[in-house]
């Protein structure tokens, strides 16, 4: 998160969510709140002075570190980012109690907060897509953030394990991912929240453990084994809290993701939503074509040009579901309703696998296969 040389003015249309200066200010505002969340724990001493000896630095398998008068067993590494590492652990040597240890240095209390409004306003239906943080031990050197943990790896490890062989993921995967996809941001941008850093390292593969039922209705409403099956998404240090804003606010300020920058971050225009919807265009365009979403400038009929992705599509694909999906999410039109636009896209998709009672049957073999072949770890 660096600074990018944006001012970062409160409710001015150059604000960058990402700048330290920005979030700095709004925890110190919200700070009070905090301090009373549900497994908050701070303390103003380093980790390392505390707990004499020990060290957050070069975990290795089976190390025992105590936080908060708990002791976590490391169990390995689930991911290394710039700032953070994260951990599976066990708590006080439980094999049944398997935690995600996220540990930052600085401290990075923001995501903390972020787990919490997700507590508070997504509906306890809709919570499994979103990660889910049990505490957060703040030092003056450290942040640990204790999650649960998902076993079953991303959603980048799914589509890796096509490229390494020179596949690409079955269509109907795709198409249910997407499903997926649009389903989470539905719900998070109804509740005044951007994710920020949607990407598909940062979605968890979830499975049901019952078989998958045929019933449209249960696949539809997300009920039964699919209700369990599915997508998780975690890593909310981008998050973006729309309600700390005047709700006229756009953003400036760009992610730096290469290959994750949406069209307003390349043009230097403001930006919202789009951070996240064009995101959702990227990773559906790495499950069809394997590879990194490339856009170019097409002329349209009624609106000059339209942004679409330069690779096209496979003949036997459902080109018009896709082109729906591409047109639509890259050319927002920041006066119209987006979430609708999410909706009648989500049903478009999940009409096309209902209609279709091979698809869904498909789908089942697939997702059992998908289950069996990156578990194993
Ligand atoms: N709850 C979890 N259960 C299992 N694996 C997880 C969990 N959280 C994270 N991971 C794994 O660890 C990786 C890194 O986690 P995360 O995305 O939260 O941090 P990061 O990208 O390193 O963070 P930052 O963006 O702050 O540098 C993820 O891509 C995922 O593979
Ligand atoms: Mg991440």
């Amino acid at each position: 998160m660096g600074n990018n040389g944006q001012s970062d003015k409160h409710g001015k249309n150059d604000l960058n969510p990402w700048l330290l200066s920005t979030i700095n200010s709004l925890l110190q505002k919200i700070n009070p709140q905090i301090l009373k969340y549900d497994g908050y724990y701070s303390s103003s001493k380093n980790y390392t002075q505390k707990k004499a000896g020990q060290s957050l630095h070069n975990l290795s398998r089976n190390k025992i570190i105590e936080i908060g008068g708990r002791k976590y067993q490391i169990k390995g590494c689930a991911g290394q980012g710039g700032f953070a590492q994260v951990f599976k652990a066990y708590v006080n040597s439980d094999p049944d109690d398997v935690v995600a240890l996220k540990i930052q240095k600085p401290p990075f209390p923001w995501e903390f907060y972020m787990y919490r409004q997700l507590d508070m306003r997504i509906s306890d239906k809709d919570r499994s897509s979103f990660g889910f943080a049990h505490r957060m031990h703040h030092y003056s050197d450290y942040s640990i953030l204790v999650c649960d943990y998902l076993s079953h790896g991303t959603l980048q490890d799914a589509i890796n394990s096509y490229v390494v062989v020179g596949a690409l993921m079955e269509e109907v995967l795709c198409v249910y991912y997407t499903i997926e996809m649009l389903h989470i941001l539905e719900t998070l941008h109804a509740v005044g929240i951007i994710h920020g850093d949607f990407k598909p390292d940062n979605l968890l593969i979830r499975y049901a453990r019952d078989d998958l039922t045929n019933g449209e209705k249960d696949f539809c409403e997300r009920n039964g084994p699919w209700h369990d099956q599915g997508l998780c998404l975690v890593d909310w240090g981008r998050g973006i809290d729309l309600h700390l804003f005047p709700d006229d606010t756009v953003f400036m300020g760009d992610s730096r993701t290469s290959g994750f920058r949406c069209i307003e971050m390349q043009e230097k225009k403001p930006w919202k939503f789009q951070v996240d919807t064009y995101g959702l265009c990227v990773i559906a365009h790495m499950m069809l074509h394997g590879s990194y979403m490339e856009i170019e400038k097409k002329a349209s009929s009624d609106r000059g040009y339209v942004y679409l992705p330069k690779a096209s599509f496979k003949r036997y694909w459902n080109v018009d579901l896709w082109k729906s999906l591409f047109g639509r999410l890259l050319n927002l039109n920041p006066s119209e309703d987006h979430k609708k636009i999410l909706r009648d896209l989500r049903v478009a998709f999940q009409d096309f696998i209902c209609s279709n009672p091979p698809m869904m049957k498909k789908l089942k073999q697939l997702l059992l296969k998908q289950k069996a072949s990156l578990c194993s770890s």
